[in-house]
């Protein structure tokens, strides 16, 4: 079997936003990289025997005199060290040589020049760019200004003498401009161009991860049971293929229906994994339990606890019915990892708050199995792929934890949920037909308990009001409201008053994040 870890890439985060970018580019390429604080014991280093050291980009100014560097005796590993952005510059400082204020600050595209032909690391591009320049993205304000002892410069920009450099001899190389992004034109193949001189093997990829999980699986859980909590989300789902296919009849799964799911959600889970897959899934049918629990609250951070709760009792009193189990699967991916290491050491810049529901006590009595421990989610959805677990369920919209729950504002009724998730299901069929669902990142409607007057043919009618919210988001932090076609929100309008009785009205919401959030609670 394919050794997975053996050639891989250590990403030292000096905080950039771009930072775990470089560890998936580096991945798709097919090396396994991880990423570590910049200022992470050498001797974890040493243990982790890279192949090759990339120092990312962050926010420091690399003049100052405290500002972040590097433990130097990597510099003595042997191995091609690369430096974007901040990273070459502090390379460049720590080397012996020099960077100042840039006279004229650089964001977005430019286009370096190839000035040294033979360059190591970008001379090969010249084959295919006879102009020798490439299309970048660039962003900083600082720039290197004397390069250290055995470096050449290797490309320039017009604002940017000093845009790429290199020791071919040491294989140090520095790139002002961020070869990770997309904008970068070549960048990926810079990127490879390195892997390449550290003389990486291309074994990380979906088969061999698969089957490298799989084989893990099986020698951990060999002859024991495990139980997994199914959400219908991308993780549960993936991590339950997973464990299908390793220990079949040993995994039992436990689905919670809370009654505040997605039209049709709970049976399109039961269908994907009890019927198609021959998965062992309970369903716990606790609709009941949730409503009247919730009857009386409408704070949301009250429901929201309330909710959370509840799972917890259902999941339980499951799991108390289930004989002999001994492990409990979770679906936790790299970047939770990466959060919650970076929460407890205090050194993140940017701390998802996650007001996460549907997690577990942690004073159940199994020991825990992570599989997905070392993916992120664009690997966690190709290996659903790869197990067949329907595109539709992978490439869904985020659906937060406590679901419909925050999306009907204030107290929450059956019936509220009922209108709800038809007027959802309209909004999310008319985005499919229009092509227009991948175009934004998440959309849903919105319960508003409020009464409107409308009139349908010649009767008045005084009902409720649906909101749809749709947004465009790289990391959800930040949003801004799609601008969909008029049209379209015609559409869905007319649609949900004429087909979802008890709406009058429907608004589109156009709030940026912020300052609003993406949920209405
Ligand atoms: P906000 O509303 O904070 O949402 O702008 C940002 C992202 O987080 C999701 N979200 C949640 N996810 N439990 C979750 O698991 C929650 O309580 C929760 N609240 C918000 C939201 O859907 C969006 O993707």
């Amino acid at each position: 079997m394919a050794n997975l870890y053996k050639d891989k890439i250590l990403i030292l985060d000096f905080g950039s936003q771009y930072t775990q970018l470089i560890a998936r580019r580096v991945r798709e390429i097919g090396v396994f990289s991880e990423l570590a604080p910049f200022d992470v014991d050498f001797d974890y280093i040493r243990e982790f025997c890279p192949k090759g050291i990339i120092l990312s980009g962050g926010p420091d100014t690399v003049t100052k005199n405290d500002s972040a560097r590097v433990d130097t005796k990597i510099f003595d590993l042997g191995i091609p060290i690369l430096g974007i952005c901040y990273g070459m510059q502090t390379m460049s400082v720590q080397l012996g040589g020099d960077a100042k204020s840039a006279s004229k600050h650089e964001y977005g595209f430019a286009s370096v020049d190839i000035v040294f032909a033979a360059s190591k690391l970008l001379g090969k591009l010249n084959n295919k760019n006879q102009n020798k320049s490439l299309d970048v993205w660039m962003s900083h304000g600082i720039e290197v200004s004397k390069v250290p002892d055995g470096f050449e410069i290797v490309a320039s920009s017009e604002n940017c003498t000093i845009a790429a450099i290199e020791n071919s001899e040491k294989n140090f190389f520095g790139l002002q401009f961020h070869p990770e992004v997309t904008h970068t034109i070549r960048g990926k193949e810079i990127l490879e161009r390195f892997i390449e001189i550290c003389d990486c093997k291309r074994e990380w990829t979906v088969k061999n991860i698969v089957s490298n999980i799989i084989s893990d699986l099986r020698a951990k859980l060999s002859g024991k049971k495990v139980l997994l909590g199914l959400s219908g989300g991308v993780d549960s789902s993936v991590v339950a293929a997973l464990l299908h296919k390793a220990v079949g009849e040993q995994l039992t799964c436990i689905f919670v229906d809370n009654g505040l799911l997605r039209l049709n959600e709970g049976d399109q889970v039961m269908r994907t994994f009890a019927k198609n897959m021959g998965v062992r899934v309970i369903r716990a049918n606790a609709q009941e339990k949730f409503y009247s629990a919730l009857s009386k609250e409408s704070d949301p951070e009250i429901k929201r606890k309330i909710i959370g709760r509840c799972f917890i009792e259902v999941f339980d009193e499951e799991a108390k019915k289930l004989k002999d189990i001994n492990f409990l699967a979770q679906g936790t991916i790299y970047p939770d990892v990466i959060e919650s290491a970076a929460s407890k050491t205090g050194k993140a810049k940017v701390i998802k708050s996650h007001h996460n529901v549907g997690g577990l006590p942690e004073d159940l009595n199994f020991k825990l199995v992570e599989p997905l421990r070392d993916l992120f989610k664009d690997e966690v959805r190709n290996i659903g792929l790869e197990l067949e677990i329907p595109h539709e369920m992978l490439f869904r919209h985020p659906f937060p934890g406590p679901g419909l729950g925050v999306r009907i504002l204030g107290q929450i009724k059956e019936e509220y949920a009922d209108i709800l998730r038809i007027a959802d299901h309209i909004f999310m069929e008319e985005l499919y037909k229009a092509n227009l669902y991948n175009e934004v990142n998440q959309a849903f409607a919105v319960f508003l308990p409020i009464k409107s007057v409308g009139v349908t043919g010649d009767e008045r009618r005084y009902d409720f009001v649906i909101s749809l919210r749709a947004v465009e988001t790289i990391d959800f932090m930040t949003a801004r409201w799609a601008r969909l076609p008029y049209d379209f929100l015609d559409k869905v309008s007319s649609r949900i008053i004429n087909e979802v009785s008890r709406v009058s009205r429907v608004v589109y919401d156009i709030s940026g994040k912020p300052p609003a959030t993406i949920e209405w609670e």
